[in-house]
């Protein structure tokens, strides 16, 4: 009985084996290229339907399972991701190679109205990078109070846009 149960184990290792490694290489043969560094770990351990449904389909439902923050904005609607949007492949295509940009957006020209966060004011003259410090766009500093000092120490609350604009905060 030993006899036999050592080479059937065997053979079912090397069945699993051959399998996980033809659903690689199937999955490489029908990719459109490479991933972007950020995903990268998706193609090399082969999950594809990560992104895709079993029919190859792209869902983009299936990026808020590792995505959760925007799917809370897209809830609350606040940010970009909040308001009404063109579709997510005009910013975020793949299969474009390691280094690609997969948060393709006209920094230059950007209408920082769609964000539902109009620049106004003082503000428009800022470098986006003086708001923005992070690799990431996404702001969790977004009421007045989170980025400037309050000199009135807690007087007034904390809602400053009560009395305040963006172009000073002079009070004739
Ligand atoms: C992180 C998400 C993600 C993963 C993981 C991913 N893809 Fe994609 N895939 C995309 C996106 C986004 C597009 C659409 C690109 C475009 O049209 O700009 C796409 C498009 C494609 C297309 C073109 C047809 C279509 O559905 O639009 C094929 C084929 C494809 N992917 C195959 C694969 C294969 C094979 C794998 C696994 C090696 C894979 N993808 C893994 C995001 C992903
Ligand atoms: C299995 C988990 C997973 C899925 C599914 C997934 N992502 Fe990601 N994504 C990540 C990880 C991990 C990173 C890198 C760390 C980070 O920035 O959160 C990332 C980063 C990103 C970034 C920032 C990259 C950068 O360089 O700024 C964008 C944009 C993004 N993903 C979009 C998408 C889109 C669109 C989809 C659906 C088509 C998707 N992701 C699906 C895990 C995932
Ligand atoms: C005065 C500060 C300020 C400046 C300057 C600024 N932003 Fe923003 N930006 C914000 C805030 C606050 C949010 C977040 C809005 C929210 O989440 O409700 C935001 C959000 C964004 C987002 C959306 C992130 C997301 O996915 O939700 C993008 C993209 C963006 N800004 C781009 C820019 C660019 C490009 C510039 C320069 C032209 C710029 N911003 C200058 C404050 C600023
Ligand atoms: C107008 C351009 C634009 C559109 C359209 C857009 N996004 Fe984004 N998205 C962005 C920007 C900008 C970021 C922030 C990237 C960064 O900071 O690196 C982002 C980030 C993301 C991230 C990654 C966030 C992280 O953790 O870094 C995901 C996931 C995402 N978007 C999904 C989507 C989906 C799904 C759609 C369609 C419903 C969509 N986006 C439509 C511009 C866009
Ligand atoms: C109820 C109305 C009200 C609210 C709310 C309020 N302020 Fe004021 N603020 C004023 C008035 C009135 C002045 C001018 C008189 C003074 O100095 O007290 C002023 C003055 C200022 C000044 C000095 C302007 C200058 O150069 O003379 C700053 C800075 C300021 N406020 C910041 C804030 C911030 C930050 C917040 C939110 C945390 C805030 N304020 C909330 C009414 C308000
Ligand atoms: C994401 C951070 C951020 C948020 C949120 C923000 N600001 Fe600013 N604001 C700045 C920065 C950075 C500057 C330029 C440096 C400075 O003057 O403090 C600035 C400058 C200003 C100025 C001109 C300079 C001055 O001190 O007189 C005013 C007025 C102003 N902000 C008002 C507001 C009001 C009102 C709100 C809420 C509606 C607000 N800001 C929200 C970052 C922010």
């Amino acid at each position: 009985m030993k006899k036999i149960l050592l080479p059937i184990i065997s053979i079912i290792i090397l069945g699993l084996l051959f399998y996980k490694g033809s659903q690689m290489r199937w999955a490489k043969l029908f990719s459109p290229g490479e991933l972007s560094l950020a995903h990268a770990e998706l193609e090399l351990s082969g999950e594809c339907d990560a992104c895709h449904t079993k029919g190859k389909k792209l869902d983009t439902q299936k990026c808020f399972e590792c995505h959760d923050d925007i799917n809370n904005l897209r809830k609350s609607g606040s940010g970009l991701h909040g308001q009404e949007l063109e579709p997510c492949l005009d910013c975020h295509s793949e299969h474009h190679g390691r280094n690609s940009d997969i948060a393709y957006f006209d920094m230059t020209n950007f209408d920082h109205r769609k964000v539902g966060w109009p620049l106004d004011g003082m503000h428009k003259k800022l470098r986006c990078d003086v708001c923005h410090e992070s690799d990431s766009y996404l702001l969790t500093k977004t009421a007045c109070i989170d980025c400037h000092a309050d000199i009135h120490e807690g007087e007034n609350g904390e809602d400053c846009a009560e009395c305040h604009h963006q172009d000073s905060f002079k009070v004739e």
